[in-house]
This record gives C-alpha cells, structure tokens and sequence, in this order.
C-alpha cells in the first residue's frame, strides 16, 4: 500500500490515511453486526444458543468498543491525519510513530474483541478494558499526540484551521478521560479495582463515558464536518468567527454535564442539578455548530439535489442538531425520570450514533477514497446514492421504533392504581416492547446492508489502483 513519487518530505503521507480508512469501513461493518446480532438476541434471546462468550452480556460491550474506538477511532485517525496534512501544507510528522499508531490501535482492537467475549472486563461502561490494553491505548494515543501536534508545529501555514482546534482538544481530553477513570489496582493479568469506590466511582466514572461522547463522538466529528463540509460544497465556512466562538463554548460547557448520567441517583443534588444547567446551556453551541454547518451551503442548496455525498454530510448535521435538542430535553431531571432505564435513552443514543456519527463518517470517506487513489470519484454514484436513502431509512425506523417503545416503558413503569399498587407488572411492559424490537432489527439490518454496499463501491473504486502520497502544492498553487 503507499508508493512515493518524486522527494519524500515533498509528498503527504496518504499510506496510513487509506490503513485507517479501510480499516473503518471494515470496523464499521463488524461492529453493526454485532449490533444487528445484540439487537435479534432482545427478540429471540435464544439465536446465539446459549454460548456463553456470545451472550447480550458479553457481546453489548464489544458492540460499544467496536463501534466507538475501531469504527469511530480509525475514522478520527484517518480524517485527522488527512486534515492536518492538507491545511498545514506538510507531511506527518514521523511516519514510524504514525505507522505505529495504525498497528498499535489495531492491537488494542483485537485485544478487545478477544477478553470481552471471554467476559474480561472492567465493567465500567466504554472503559471496559482490562489495564494490560489501557497501557497500550496511552501509549498509542501518546504517540498520535506527537504525531498530531509535531504536524501542527511544522506547518507551512501562519494559520491553524480549524478543524485542527477540534480535533487537538479532543486528542488532549481523551487522554486525560482515559488516564484518570481507569487509575485502578492491578490483582491479576486480567483484572483490577479502580481506585474509586461508591459514588465518587460513579461520579468519575459518568464524568469520563460524558465527555467520551463529547470528545470521542462529538468535537472530533465536528473537526471532520468543518473540512469535509466546506470541500464538498465548494463553499467556505459560513462564518469562521462562529467556528471559533463554537469551539471554546462547546469544549468548556461540555466539562460540567456529566452528572445528567446520574439523576436521581445517591449524587450530591447539587451536582444532578448543576449536570442538568449546564446540559441545557450545551443546547446553545451544539446549534452554533450545526447551524455553521448548514449554512455553508448557502449559495450551494441546488447541490443536495445532485450530491449524494452532500446529502451524507448535511443529513448528519441535522441529527446532530435532533440529538443534542433531545439530549439537553432528557437532563431535565422530571424528564428524565421518565427517559432513564428505557429504551428512550437507546434511541437517542442511536439518533447520534447512527445519525450523527456515522453519517459524516461515511460522507467523508466518500470523499476522502477516490482522492488516496488520485481520483475524484468513487466508482458509482448511484450506488452512494442508494446508500444514503437505505442508511436514512434505517435511523429512521431505528430510533422511532425506540422512541415509542422508550416512552411506553416509562409511562407503564409509573402508572398507578387508586389502591397505590402497580398498574402492570415488568414483564408486561417487555411483552409490550416486543414489536418494537422486531422493527429496531429491520432497521439495523438496513445500515448494515448499506455499510455492506459501501464496502463494495470502496473496493471497485479502488480495484487495481495504489494508494498515491500526493504531492504537496507549492506556495502558488496553496489550496488546502
Ligand atoms: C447537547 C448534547 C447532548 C446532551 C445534553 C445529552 C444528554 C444525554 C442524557 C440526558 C442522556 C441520558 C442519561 C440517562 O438517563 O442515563 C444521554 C445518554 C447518552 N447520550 Fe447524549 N446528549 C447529547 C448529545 C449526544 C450525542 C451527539 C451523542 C452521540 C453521538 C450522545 C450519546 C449518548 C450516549 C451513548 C448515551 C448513553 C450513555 C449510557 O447510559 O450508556 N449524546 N445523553
Ligand atoms: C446496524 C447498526 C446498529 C445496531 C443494529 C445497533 C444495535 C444496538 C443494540 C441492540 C444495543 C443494545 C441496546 C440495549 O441494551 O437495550 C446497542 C447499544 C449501543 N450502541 Fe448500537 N447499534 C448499531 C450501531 C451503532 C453505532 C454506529 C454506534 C456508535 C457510533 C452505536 C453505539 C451504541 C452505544 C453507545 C450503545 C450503548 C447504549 C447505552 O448503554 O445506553 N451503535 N446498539
């Protein structure tokens, strides 16, 4: 994979750009599997036979890690990577390190997909990992800092993008997310006790799976959203001054709203009610960025007609805009009481997951393939086409089937009779969510059919072709 042409340090090193590209679209499609398999095990919980590493137990978490750290994470290595290249007109700052980070953070996955299916766990919710693989991942992750910002030191430009400010602060955040949640004792290879106990455990613990959803799913994906979005409507950023003011409002609001994880819970009162101010004041630069977004289209509305890629791109933005609306309404902690333990929270989780972060994931590969190759496009446009309308559909079915069922939970849950006992009992309201899970399952099974087609349109758009290290521009010809 990868060949040079002409002077080394003259080109961008595009090699590990396709690794982490490819490896995403593969990732991707393991890690909605499982999803798909999670999701038929809630209607049939007999399908996987009773096999012990195959159990919902053991396969949610690596549904969760695969999906997040292998598809999302080698989507953020990929795009960064590709990004600070091109607008800091330089090639990465090591090769070996960066190479590094592609086998090491391929390592971690593996190692994940081995000890969660043999039920090794940390059972922290996204921090599941046993301390072997955290050492691994600060390794990894530190040397993807050096990569990241000794490329933003040697840049060529005076300015710094940016989508460079996104994805610093979240390459930054994660690393001091994952460092001080997993401080843990180690008893044995392959277990430990974190160094926090009772509530403060669950407050460190909340602080953490919070902002890996802030950082991990959102500021990075916006870094994405802010290069691929202008690139692809040939239009700059509606307003740059937005984009910074986005920045700094979204990064440091984003710290305080953990506690909306843990409402009605033994936390302080306090912190739940500070958890769910700050939740709401996350609403304004959620929109900030969204509207940003959307508005670089101006001038540009005609091309959605046409553009598939576009449509990708655009269509995220809008969950993105559905699901923080949706998140900052479920931190209202009368909402809340309601939302918490239902299928609700799995259909706004979805909204974001499948909606949001998929979404721009797919647009920018769809942009970002064709161009490791020397091509402007990807071998069918139909095809992406297609994709898109099947990926739609699928989100669609997905979390209006939770919503529904999630609302229903909540409201049999806390009905009452006039003697005071319960209306229904618990297995009642399972009975009832029943059909729900029948359709949530179409509607997985229609992302994964329209990942399974991207994979083929990658793989004849890339059919007897080799991954090119482009040519830096000069100065005269700058156009990142
Ligand atoms: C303004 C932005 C957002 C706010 C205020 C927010 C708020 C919330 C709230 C209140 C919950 C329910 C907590 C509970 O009852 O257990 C929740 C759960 C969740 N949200 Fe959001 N959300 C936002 C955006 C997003 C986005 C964009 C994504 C995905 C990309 C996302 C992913 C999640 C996940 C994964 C959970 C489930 C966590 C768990 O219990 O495992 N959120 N969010
Ligand atoms: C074909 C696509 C997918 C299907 C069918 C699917 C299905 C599922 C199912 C059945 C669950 C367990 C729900 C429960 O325990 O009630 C789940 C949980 C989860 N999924 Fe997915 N998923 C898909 C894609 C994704 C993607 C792309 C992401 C992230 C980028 C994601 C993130 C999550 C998260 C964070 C949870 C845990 C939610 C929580 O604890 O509140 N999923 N998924």
């Amino acid at each position: 994979m990868g060949s040079t042409v002409g002077s080394y340090q003259d080109h961008f090193n595009y090699k590990v750009v396709s690794q982490f590209a490819i490896a995403t679209i593969i990732w991707g499609i393991v890690g909605m599997l499982v999803g798909v398999i999670l999701a038929a095990q809630l209607v049939w919980p007999e399908i996987t036979f009773n096999i012990a590493w195959l159990s919902y137990g053991r396969l949610r978490p690596l549904h969760t890690n695969a999906v997040i750290f292998a598809f999302g994470g080698s989507a953020l290595f990929a795009t960064s990577y590709y990004i600070v290249q091109r607008t800091c007109q330089v090639r990465l700052f090591s090769d070996k390190l960066a190479a590094f980070t592609f086998w090491g953070w391929q390592a971690v996955i593996v190692a994940a997909a081995i000890t969660l299916p043999l039920g090794i766990s940390t059972s922290k919710e996204y921090a599941e990992l046993e301390w072997p693989i955290d050492i691994l991942i600060t390794v990894v992750w530190v040397a993807y800092a050096v990569v990241f910002f000794g490329t933003i030191m040697q840049r060529k430009t005076k300015h710094i993008y940016v989508s460079n400010w996104f994805f610093g602060a979240y390459i930054l955040t994660i690393a001091l997310l994952h460092i001080v949640n997993n401080i843990e004792m180690p008893a044995s290879l392959f277990k430990s006790y974190s160094a926090y106990s009772g509530t403060q455990d669950a407050m460190i613990q909340w602080w953490y799976g919070h902002n890996a959803v802030g950082f991990f799913l959102t500021t990075s994906f916006l870094g994405m959203m802010y290069y691929f979005i202008p690139k692809q409507a040939e239009r700059p950023i509606y307003s740059y001054r937005l984009s910074i003011v986005h920045f700094w409002a979204l990064n440091f609001t984003y710290m305080w709203a953990g506690p909306h994880h843990l409402q009605h819970t033994a936390l302080p009162d306090w912190t739940q009610s500070l958890g769910m101010v700050f939740s709401i004041i996350l609403l304004a630069p959620s929109w900030g960025g969204m509207i940003n977004g959307i508005m670089t289209l101006s001038g540009a509305w005609h091309k959605l007609r046409s553009d598939p890629i576009l449509k990708f791109l655009v269509v995220a933005l809008s969950f993105y805009g559905m699901s923080t609306f949706e998140g900052s309404m479920m931190s209202i902690k009368t909402v809340n009481s309601l939302s918490h333990y239902t299928d609700w929270t799995i259909g706004h989780v979805h909204s974001g997951a499948l909606g949001w972060v998929a979404m721009i994931t797919i647009g920018s590969l769809y942009y970002l393939i064709p161009r490791l190759v020397g091509k402007k496009d990807m071998y069918s446009t139909r095809m992406i086409e297609l994709h898109f309308w099947i990926a739609t559909l699928g989100v669609v079915i997905y979390i209006a089937a939770m919503w529904i069922a999630g609302v229903m939970q909540g409201l049999m849950w806390r009905a009452f009779e006039p003697d005071g006992t319960l209306t229904y009992s618990f297995v009642e309201s399972v009975k009832a969510t029943y059909p729900f899970y029948v359709i949530r399952l179409i509607g997985g099974i229609c992302y994964l059919a329209g990942m399974l087609l991207m994979a083929y349109n990658v793989y004849k758009t890339l059919q007897d072709k080799k991954f090119v290290d482009a040519p830096i521009p000069t100065p005269l010809v700058m156009a990142h």
